[in-house]
């Protein structure tokens, strides 16, 4: 289903409006592949009675369904692996020693499409760390994508998507059938607090101030402006000791240089400058 470059411009328009993504110029192939399925499914029959019907009807509803569509998702269990590693040798010792005295840890996964990142994190909390289930352990999950998030809390997973990344021992442990695929169990998954939250729109008042941040693969996608919008945010919302992970391809220099990169086991992660003084929290 082929889109006109007026039609084009509108959806990339309305995708950046509402997300801040950026859909570059030659993603025209990419909108037209992932919208038709959605045309199907609401039964229009091109592109141009689509963007007609979201131009005359600004329904919302039908403006998610498109953003929806669009925002790429890919994930798995244990991505990359040395963030888990790092969190597992180091990271979390050391946390867990700096607040014996309160016995608080506040995690946020900041784009966690289908949820096998905080999932990846609760199973390494059950499994190395079992001293924390009498903690005050927040492990919070959020999305834009609503659809993301009703996949990601009902914690089943396909048999090629538990291939990707999850190891026999925590598949015997933590999973059991379930149809052709495989489902998590009440145990973990009832350890993440799944949440919608745009990145690019004023954040909650109430969230919490975090001891890690996980905002992985996701700032790829948004131009400098948002980037530095979205750390300022960050460097508000974590604990002047706390941690920030970005995806393998991020970083926040030349973006905000309150952060400082820091070499932790294999990992590269980001940490607040001492002499930083916006976060008082
Ligand atoms: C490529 S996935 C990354 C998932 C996971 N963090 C990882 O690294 O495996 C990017 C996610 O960012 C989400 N996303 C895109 N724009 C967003 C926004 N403005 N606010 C919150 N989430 C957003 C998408 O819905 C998608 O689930």
């Amino acid at each position: 289903m082929a889109i006109n470059q007026m039609d084009f411009d509108y959806i990339r328009k309305l995708v950046r409006d509402r997300t801040a993504l950026v859909l570059s110029d030659d993603k025209q192939y990419l909108i037209e592949f992932r919208l038709s399925p959605v045309l199907k499914d609401i039964g229009m029959r091109s592109m141009q009675d689509l963007v007609t019907h979201l131009r005359i009807s600004k329904s919302s509803h039908l403006q998610q369904r498109v953003i929806e569509a669009l925002v790429t998702t890919e994930t798995l269990f244990f991505r990359d692996n040395h963030p888990f590693a790092a969190l597992r040798q180091s990271i979390l010792p050391q946390l867990i020693r700096q607040r014996q005295s309160d016995r608080k840890l506040h995690i946020w996964c900041a784009a966690c499409s289908s949820g096998q990142e905080p999932y990846s994190i609760a199973m390494l909390i059950r499994e190395h760390f079992p001293e924390l289930a009498s903690w005050q352990l927040r492990l919070m999950a959020s999305d834009i994508s609503n659809q993301m998030l009703e996949r990601a809390k009902t914690g089943y997973y396909s048999q090629h998507e538990v291939n990707r990344g999850v190891p026999k021992p925590l598949l015997d442990r933590y999973f059991q059938t379930q149809g052709k695929g495989w489902q998590l169990s009440q145990q973990i998954r009832q350890m993440v607090d799944f949440q919608q939250l745009n990145l690019a729109a004023p954040w909650p008042q109430t969230l919490p101030v975090m001891d890690m941040i996980f905002m992985r693969n996701v700032l790829i996608y948004f131009d400098a402006v948002t980037k530095k919008a979205i750390l300022k945010k960050v460097r508000q919302s974590l604990r002047a000791d706390g941690y920030l992970f970005l995806g393998g391809g991020e970083t926040t220099l030349n973006l905000d240089a309150a952060f400082e990169p820091v070499q932790i086991d294999n990992v590269v992660c980001f940490r607040l400058r001492s002499n930083h003084s916006t976060n008082t929290r």
